[in-house]
């Protein structure tokens, strides 16, 4: 199969281009400012409809894998015209570009499309996004859905990995580097998701598009779990100090952008439908210890 990836510099699409070589697809790694380590690669601003149209119709592919986001939270709140340009209009270009060549689609949304009152949020739960980075996600899918007839939309959360992409340490990193510098951890203990190891991510989503599977995934861990307790249970596989890790309340820090309280997902439709599970906390993260030990071998 020969795919397409932007954001394959990123935390997802670097492993998801990982995997994709190892089963040898042919990856197309779009990517912007970072460097990418897999893929061929392709280098583009999702924003300039004429490259992306151009790039998108010379490589050919059969699927398209759309990642590339402005993730930040807090800087979609207070850059809304840049958020709306690169998530919303790099969207569209990235989906008619796919469009014209006729290839599957997947895109890459999260659990922050709801607003995090319920949790456990199932794919029939209706989106009401609470900031303006979760609002230009929930305005991609919709355009998804306008453009395409063959696609999947993706929800993760919170994802981790084993090494840092696009020069960025993700939570996980974040976590095990204080520990390990024997530094205090502040942590939420009233904020709930379903935090989604990268490696299992990007297995659920190569099966989604081998299977061509269409519709739309809750593709996440399998446990809700507040930051506090992951971090936890991160110390514990990790035989690290959880005597470091102090527990803190998001509803006492005045941030730019609001986060859902609980936006933790039901995951059981993927659990019936595909063959990659997603994964309790407890197995991603040993699976998390096994990576980051061969790697550093
Ligand atoms: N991380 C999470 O906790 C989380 C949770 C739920 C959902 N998601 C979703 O999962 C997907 C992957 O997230 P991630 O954490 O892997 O992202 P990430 O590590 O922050 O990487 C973002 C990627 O987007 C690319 N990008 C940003 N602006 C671009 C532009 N204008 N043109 C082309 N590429 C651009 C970046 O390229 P360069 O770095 O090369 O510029 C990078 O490859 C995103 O769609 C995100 O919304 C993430």
């Amino acid at each position: 199969m020969k795919l397409l990836i932007t954001g394959a510099s990123g935390l997802y699409g670097s492993k998801l281009a990982e995997l994709a070589e190892n089963r040898q697809h042919q990856v197309y790694a779009v990517h912007s400012q970072h460097e990418i380590t897999r893929g061929i690669p392709i280098r583009l601003d999702v924003v300039d409809k004429v490259k992306v149209e151009t790039e998108i119709k010379d490589a050919k592919p059969d699927v398209v894998v759309h990642a590339a986001t402005m993730t930040d939270v807090d800087k979609c709140e207070i850059n809304r015209e840049l958020a709306w340009k690169i998530n919303v209009e790099g969207t569209i270009n990235v989906a008619q570009a796919t469009k014209t060549i006729g290839a599957f689609f997947l895109y890459v949304s999260t659990d922050y499309v709801f607003d995090g009152e319920k949790g456990c949020y199932k794919e029939t739960d209706l989106p009401s996004p609470i900031s303006y980075y979760a609002y230009t996600k929930l305005k991609a899918e919709e355009k998804v859905q306008d453009i395409l007839s063959e696609y999947c939309i993706a929800r993760p959360s919170v994802i981790y990995g084993a090494t840092p992409a696009a020069g960025k340490v993700n939570f996980a990193l974040w976590i095990l580097n204080k520990l390990k510098n024997k530094e205090q951890v502040p942590l939420f203990i009233d904020q709930w998701n379903s935090p989604t190891l990268n490696t299992s991510l990007a297995e659920m989503t190569l099966e989604v598009i081998e299977r061509k599977l269409t519709g739309v995934y809750n593709l996440s861990g399998a446990s809700r779990v507040c930051r506090y307790d992951f971090a936890v249970a991160l110390a514990k596989v990790f035989g690290l100090d959880d005597s470091l890790l102090v527990p803190t309340y998001m509803r006492a820090m005045t941030l730019p952008a609001k986060r859902p309280r609980d936006s933790s997902l039901d995951t059981s439709k993927a659990e019936q439908t595909l063959k990659n599970k997603p994964l309790e906390t407890a197995e991603a993260l040993e699976r998390l210890r096994i990576e980051m030990t061969s790697a550093a071998r």
